[in-house]
């Protein structure tokens, strides 16, 4: 449309934006736990001519022509995300985290089912059952929390809940939870009340490839998460799944939820798997450790309270109610 002109030329005032936006990222400490700074090669697959194409469906059978390009994009994207999870499926199309939660609810569950997720005031995601949230709104879900003394999950009280209500399917994972989280144990709770396991690793996900946390893989049925939080890829979502849900997962989000799969953001997925595989990555993922560690002793050294007195993980939670911030 627009030839070879910059950006800025073609369109100034975005292109101002974006450059003040450059100059704020560089001129600020940012201390959002979700985000994160992809790489270039992982920036130049989004910003590719890929986002032209469209290729409903899964490789290779497609409802557009010209898909042979793109098809070896998402065949590398579902490869890597298989081989650095060690996980038997992978769908690399969920546009977003909460897409993916909604796929996986839709493949596993029926509307009005029982679901167990985390208190969103506790820690959990809005998708984890939140009344405003159409996870919320469509199906019947019981939420379990963090003890009220040492702030972390108490999985006996979890059992609990589980074998009073008896759910279809417990969901495990959090949007802030600076704690380990027990997969495993969630695993054998589920196990025991005859649900189905589905974890959202959303914010865990570069940590559990650099295999820094335990991965929730060898214990979940389903496990969800997002592309651009710890994982530092584009933004976007991924799921992975057993063999014998992969149709089902694939179908709930091809046709069952999204129409085109953004292929400019799959190559960035495979990018950022890519690079999540190679050596400097886990070191990349030890420092982020490291830094949130000595960021919480720092902050408690100068008298702030930590919820659950400290972090395992890459985020903190300050209790600031002593100072009026209830938010
Ligand atoms: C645990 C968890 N799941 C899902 C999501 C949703 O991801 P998205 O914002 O890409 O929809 C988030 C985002 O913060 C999250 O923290």
């Amino acid at each position: 449309m627009s030839g070879k002109r910059a950006l800025g030329q073609v369109d100034p005032q975005i292109g101002a934006a974006l450059q003040r936006e450059a100059k704020r990222l560089q001129n600020t400490i940012n201390l959002i736990a979700a985000e994160n700074y992809a790489g270039p090669a992982v920036l130049e697959a989004q910003g590719s001519l890929l986002t032209n194409k469209y290729a409903e469906g899964y490789p290779p059978r497609r409802y557009y022509a010209g898909c042979q390009d793109v098809d070896a994009v998402e065949r590398l994207a579902i490869d890597r995300a298989k081989e650095l999870f060690r996980a038997e499926h992978a769908n690399v199309q969920a546009h977003s985290g909460a897409q993916a939660n909604m796929a996986a609810y839709f493949a596993l569950l029926d509307y009005g089912d029982k679901v167990m997720g985390m208190s969103l005031s506790h820690g959990g995601h809005l998708t984890h059952g939140a009344a405003v949230n159409f996870s919320g709104r469509s199906y019947r879900f019981i939420a379990y929390g963090v003890d009220r003394e040492t702030e972390r999950l108490d999985y006996e009280e979890v059992e609990r809940i589980a074998r009073e209500h008896r759910p279809k399917l417990i969901v495990a994972g959090a949007s802030s939870y600076p704690r380990v989280i027990d997969f495993e144990r969630f695993h054998h709770i589920a196990e025991a009340v005859g649900a189905k396991l589905m974890v959202d690793m959303a914010h865990l996900a570069g940590l559990v490839a650099a295999g820094v946390h335990p991965s929730p893989v060898p214990w979940a049925e389903v496990i969800t998460s997002t592309s651009h939080k710890t994982l530092c890829g584009p933004r976007g979502g991924f799921i992975l799944c057993r063999r014998d849900l992969a149709h089902a997962i694939d179908a709930a989000v091809f046709p069952g939820l999204q129409g085109g799969p953004l292929m400019h953001v799959i190559a960035a997925k495979a990018v950022a798997f890519w690079e999540a595989m190679q050596p400097g990555f886990e070191g990349y993922q030890r420092t982020v450790l490291e830094n949130a560690s000595l960021l919480a002793a720092e902050l408690q050294r100068l008298g702030l309270r930590l919820v659950s007195g400290g972090t395992d993980n890459h985020l903190i939670l300050v209790d600031l109610t002593a100072g009026g911030i209830t938010g």
